[in-house]
């Protein structure tokens, strides 16, 4: 290694050919997704009218450790992948810390962030198996961008709802899923029962993940050869994305060093999952002492304030009951700018590794992210996505305590996407629009009481 190397890349022969499934490895599986008619466990095969076959097998698999990704996914993931692995010098110099920060690019993406990850194996699959349509939810629209694109990879029509606010808020990530061919709704809309229901009982709602997840099912539901696909909380969904930490691995060891702390934004879980998984595999089998730090918003605190139990991933209650922490499926939550971290619960897998303390979870309120996100763009030169805010500043108050420590610890967290399409935000935080929001113990008990 060069004295001050910033970035390390992989060749292409060094991409990961398989997926990590942490599920094998873990002592406590997670418990399983229900029927919520029957309560019985799902069966891979309860979920086939909705997701492609393959994936209610990864979806449910807790025996094989690694999954061959498939060489038609691997030739498109070259179009830019190895992500940059890069030492955060900049950042470092402006806290003035001893930490050791490092940050894996997600967002050099064709689309700009990690999304694209699960959506090509996800349109992939659905290719194979003679499937013409694919419709999903989107929040700030960047899984609707992946989808979009991957659909047209595969020769595939893509419908996607994004969340309403979102889709006011963000309109040139409509203007991206429209350019590469898809039909985006605004969610809750009047196209499908469950969006008229919620509007028949809220007229003004802003819609969240929940109610355009209800939507995009009911259509797959109701048009014959479409399936659904989802851009994260699904096992699969995380499987796809652990070609971030993989990369990281090899990458790490190409910069001589190993994470003491490793970090994502939180949502659903995807990105997470994705960097810290392969770590944690070294936790589990080798004892390796590393935290992992999930960071979410201080408006939606699932991790930090939400209750272990079964609930739908959805607003309508179409989808399987999860063994999840949640706020509740009903949970509307604030208009932050966060989009994609929107959401009511998290993935089975985090949720069993937080139960079992595996990991931790912060929450950060929404002025501190833009704080933190216009930090690191003056020194890093890259603006990043609202969502990544989060674990950009949960990086930052780790980097700040070895300050005054004097510790220099190791610091890797995942860019998950860049914001150039959300500087309607960033105008938003630059005029002094936008605020933190409180939210009282009393409102998420009533959330999950309903
Ligand atoms: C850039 C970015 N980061 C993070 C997330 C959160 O999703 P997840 O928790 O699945 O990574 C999203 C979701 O839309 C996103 O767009």
């Amino acid at each position: 290694m060069s004295a001050k190397q910033k970035r390390f890349f992989l060749s292409e022969d060094e991409i990961p050919r398989y997926w990590y499934n942490i599920q094998a490895d873990m002592v406590n599986k997670p418990m399983p997704p229900l029927n919520p008619q029957t309560k019985e466990p799902l069966k891979p095969e309860d979920l086939y009218p909705i997701f492609a076959k393959e994936l209610c097998h990864q979806e449910l698999d807790q025996e094989n450790a690694w999954i061959e990704i498939p060489e038609p996914v691997r030739e498109y993931y070259k179009y830019w992948r190895s992500t940059p692995l890069v030492r955060a010098y900049g950042l470092e110099k402006a806290l003035g810390t001893p930490a050791h920060i490092y940050f894996k690019n997600e967002s050099v993406s064709p689309i700009g962030s990690h999304k694209l990850n699960s959506a090509i194996p996800q349109a992939y699959y659905c290719q194979q198996e003679g499937v013409t349509n694919v419709t999903t939810e989107t929040g700030a629209g960047q899984w609707g961008a992946a989808l979009s694109y991957a659909a047209k990879l595969f020769g595939l029509e893509a419908a996607v709802y994004q969340v309403k606010i979102s889709y006011e808020q963000k309109p040139y990530r409509r203007s991206i899923m429209q350019t590469f061919g898809a039909q985006v709704t605004p969610s809750p809309s009047m196209s499908t029962r469950a969006g008229k229901d919620i509007l028949t009982q809220t007229p003004n709602h802003q819609g969240s993940l929940g109610t355009a997840i209800s939507e995009a099912i009911e259509l797959a539901r109701t048009t014959p050869n479409c399936k659904y696909t989802l851009g994260s909380v699904l096992s699969h969904v995380s499987l796809h994305q652990t070609i971030i930490g993989l990369e990281a691995e090899k990458q790490m060891e190409m910069a001589g060093e190993y994470p003491d702390i490793v970090i994502g934004c939180f949502g659903g879980g995807s990105n997470f999952a994705g960097i810290s998984f392969p770590f944690m595999r070294h936790t589990i089998k080798d004892g390796r002492k590393t935290r992992y730090i999930a960071a979410e918003p201080a408006s939606c605190p699932k991790l930090t304030r939400g209750k272990f139990q079964y609930d739908f991933a959805d607003e309508a209650g179409y989808t399987p009951l999860l063994p999840m922490y949640t706020l509740g499926h009903k949970f509307a939550p604030a208009n932050i700018h966060a989009g994609g971290l929107r959401f009511h619960g998290a993935g089975v897998i985090v949720s069993q590794l937080l139960k079992d303390g595996l990991m931790e979870a912060v929450d950060i309120p929404q002025l501190e992210t833009f704080e933190t996100g216009c930090l690191f763009a003056r020194a890093e030169g890259i603006i990043p996505a609202p969502e990544s805010c989060h674990a950009i500043a949960a990086a930052v108050r780790e980097a700040k305590k070895c300050i005054e420590t004097g510790e220099e610890k190791v610091i890797l967290f995942n860019l998950s996407g860049h914001g150039l399409v959300d500087m309607a935000s960033y105008d938003q935080y630059l005029a002094g629009n936008l605020m933190n929001y409180s939210l009282p113990d009393e409102m998420i008990e009533k959330s999950l009481e309903s």
